[in-house]
């Protein structure tokens, strides 16, 4: 087929996504039956529902420059069809040069064709490349990124080494995973074995997988010397999604480690602890309300997973652009803002409610009820049912059942 002269071999078309005109796979050409998904039955990876993730992308990446305040190189060595790659090159002020490749030879025919298509091919260097590889050969000092960014499918562990070796001093990684049934929970050993932590299938598990990937990344990074500091990660439909700076120096690489820990639950009264430090030992304690054995969630980041002045930044940018997905953007982000210095875990009254037996109130009554009882709550951008409060587990269901059981009175 060909579009625009360009000749794919395989259907396409062209599409436009913030500032960028691509040619992606048309995706209807390869749905051979309902249950297919498209993305990845397509010759070269081309997913629309993570525009919301590419938006959210370009406003981390201007945010970063911003902060870092010079121009930046930025590396995304597994690119599909380049659009990624592409917006950064072309809606973040101050990126000077972008390398993007893929291993598959389709990717790089149409990426390298996308590059042209925008005018990027002075700033853009597109490769066929294996990307531990492409990494690896811009881990010496003066050859390396500013920002990586790790955009898989599934997990991005068997990536994370070389990526955090191309990183220069307090360079930017960008991770996602997909691969959510290991993170939260119901593949508890494929989790240990990818990201060394235990996985549990709690109603915060979405938080807990982004601790888990952080904490993942903490102890690669601390091998060679490196600390964390995540300053910004979000939940999307299938997916989760970090961003973290590499903070050179083997200080830095203790201090991250210290942050490290465990989360405890007991999944007989809700009740959750985290632990920090000690992560290399493992813990195992009772639950201190009910006294049944607790369930362990780790070794994981027990620290912040997200800066509220970053937040701030990136909050700045949305105002300075147009983007389709702005107000789900500026939603997040107003809630991102208020978990940053948020306990570990949340209480999602649903599931709390199905489990106890009861009919689920208004997430207002519960804050309202919360805060008669004297406990500061916010909400969470990780579930829409979700309440982050000091309260402990007990106090919390004993609203559930108050609010329910007045109900049923009146
Ligand atoms: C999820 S897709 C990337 C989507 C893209 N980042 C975006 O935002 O549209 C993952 C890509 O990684 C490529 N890939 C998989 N393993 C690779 C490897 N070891 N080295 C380089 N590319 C690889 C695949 O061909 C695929 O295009
Ligand atoms: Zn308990």
């Amino acid at each position: 087929m060909t579009v625009n002269g360009y000749q794919s071999g395989f259907p396409v078309e062209i599409i436009q996504e913030g500032k960028v005109k691509v040619l992606v796979p048309r995706l209807r050409d390869f749905v051979r039956q309902p249950c297919d998904y498209a993305p990845s039955k397509a010759p070269v990876f081309y997913n629309p529902v993570m525009e919301l993730n590419r938006d959210i992308a370009v406003l981390v990446v201007q945010a970063y420059q911003r902060l870092a305040d010079r121009n930046i190189t930025v590396s995304e060595p597994l690119t599909g069809c380049g659009l990624r790659g592409i917006r950064f090159a072309a809606e973040v002020v101050g990126v000077e040069r972008t390398v993007i490749g893929d291993i598959n030879e389709n990717a790089f025919k149409l990426a390298n064709r996308n590059v042209q298509m925008n005018g990027l091919v002075k700033s853009i260097t597109v490769e066929r490349q294996e990307a531990n590889l492409a990494l690896a050969i811009r881990s010496a000092p003066r050859m390396r990124f500013d920002v990586v960014d790790l955009d898989p499918f599934g997990s991005p562990v068997p990536f994370i080494d070389s990526a955090i070796r191309a990183l220069k001093n307090d360079g930017l990684l960008a991770l996602t995973a997909t691969d959510m049934a290991s993170l939260c929970g119901i593949h508890p050993k494929a989790c240990l074995r990818k990201y060394g932590g235990r996985s549990l299938r709690t109603e915060y598990c979405h938080e807990l997988a982004v601790r888990l990937l952080s904490g993942c990344l903490v102890v690669a990074a601390a091998k060679y010397g490196m600390g964390v500091k995540i300053v910004f990660s979000h939940r999307g439909e299938h997916y989760i999604r970090v961003y973290a700076m590499i903070k050179y120096g083997a200080r830095n690489a203790d201090a991250s480690l210290e942050e490290m820990g465990f989360v405890l639950h007991c999944f007989d009264c809700f009740h959750r602890e985290p632990i920090k430090g000690n992560f290399r030992l493992g813990y195992s304690a009772n639950c201190v309300e009910c006294g049944s054995k607790l369930s362990t969630a780790g070794p994981l980041w027990t620290g912040k997973i997200s800066d509220r002045d970053f937040c701030e930044m990136m909050e700045q940018e949305v105002e300075r652009r147009k983007l389709k997905f702005a107000r789900k953007i500026d939603k997040m982000l107003a809630l991102v803002k208020t978990e940053s210095n948020s306990e570990v875990g949340y209480y999602v009254i649903d599931e709390m409610c199905d489990a106890l037996g009861l009919p689920v109130p208004s997430v207002e009554m519960v804050v309202d009820s919360l805060g008669k009882q004297g406990f500061d709550s916010g909400l969470t951008h990780f579930n829409s049912r979700g309440i982050r409060s000091r309260a402990p587990a007990r106090v919390f269901s004993g609203i559930l059942k108050g609010l329910t059981s007045s109900k049923h009175g009146s």
